[in-house]
């Protein structure tokens, strides 16, 4: 597996990932309709981004960005991994070469956003939560589901990893 910079040619196969870990109706999965179908199309072009390609193959795919303030924060938009290649160390490696890119630029901090603990209990974010929390993210703050600036329903966790 390798992990290599995201070219326009793979947005079709990350937005076919991204749909196809989109939850279903009877709640399994991750992405909300809106999520695979707006915002993954629209943020994989805009955002910078890193794919895993197994064999030829895009298995997984990593963008990133930055907040405004505080200066120098940039965060995790989007990471998927397709289900058959989950839990062979593409997410961790995508991961990782996105913090090395930070940290270059001058960053101190990588963020994400995710179900908190609690939220995502008996669902698969669960498994997103500790994924996180095994390769060294932390829990700086919640958002509450009825924040106004949490677009998700649930609420949710902000997530911080500092960079070395
Ligand atoms: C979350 C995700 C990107 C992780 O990628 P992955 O390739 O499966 O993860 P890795 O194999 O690199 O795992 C890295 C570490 O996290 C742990 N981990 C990964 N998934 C886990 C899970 N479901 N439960 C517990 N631990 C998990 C692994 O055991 C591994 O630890 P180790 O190396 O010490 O054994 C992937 O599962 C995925 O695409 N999930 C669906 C989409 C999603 O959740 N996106 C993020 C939304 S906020």
């Amino acid at each position: 597996m390798r992990i290599r910079a995201m070219k326009p040619g793979d947005y079709p196969e990350a937005e076919r990932i991204g749909k196809s870990l989109g939850h279903t109706k009877d709640g399994k999965g991750w992405f909300t309709e809106r999520a695979w179908s707006r915002y993954i199309p629209f943020d994989i072009r805009i955002h910078r981004g890193f794919v895993a390609e197994d064999e030829g193959t895009v298995v997984g795919f990593i963008t990133y960005s930055s907040y405004d303030t505080p200066a120098t924060s940039p965060y995790i938009s989007w990471i998927a991994v397709s289900r058959k290649h989950q839990g062979k160390g593409a997410g961790r490696r995508l991961v990782r070469r996105a913090e090395r890119e930070c940290l270059k630029a001058g960053a101190e901090f990588l963020w994400v956003e995710t179900p908190t603990r609690e939220a995502g209990r008996g669902t698969e974010y669960e498994g997103t939560y500790k994924f996180y929390e095994r390769i060294g993210f932390e829990l700086e703050r919640v958002i509450s589901e009825s924040d106004p600036g949490n677009g998700c329903d649930c609420d949710m966790a902000v997530l911080r990893k500092v960079l070395d």
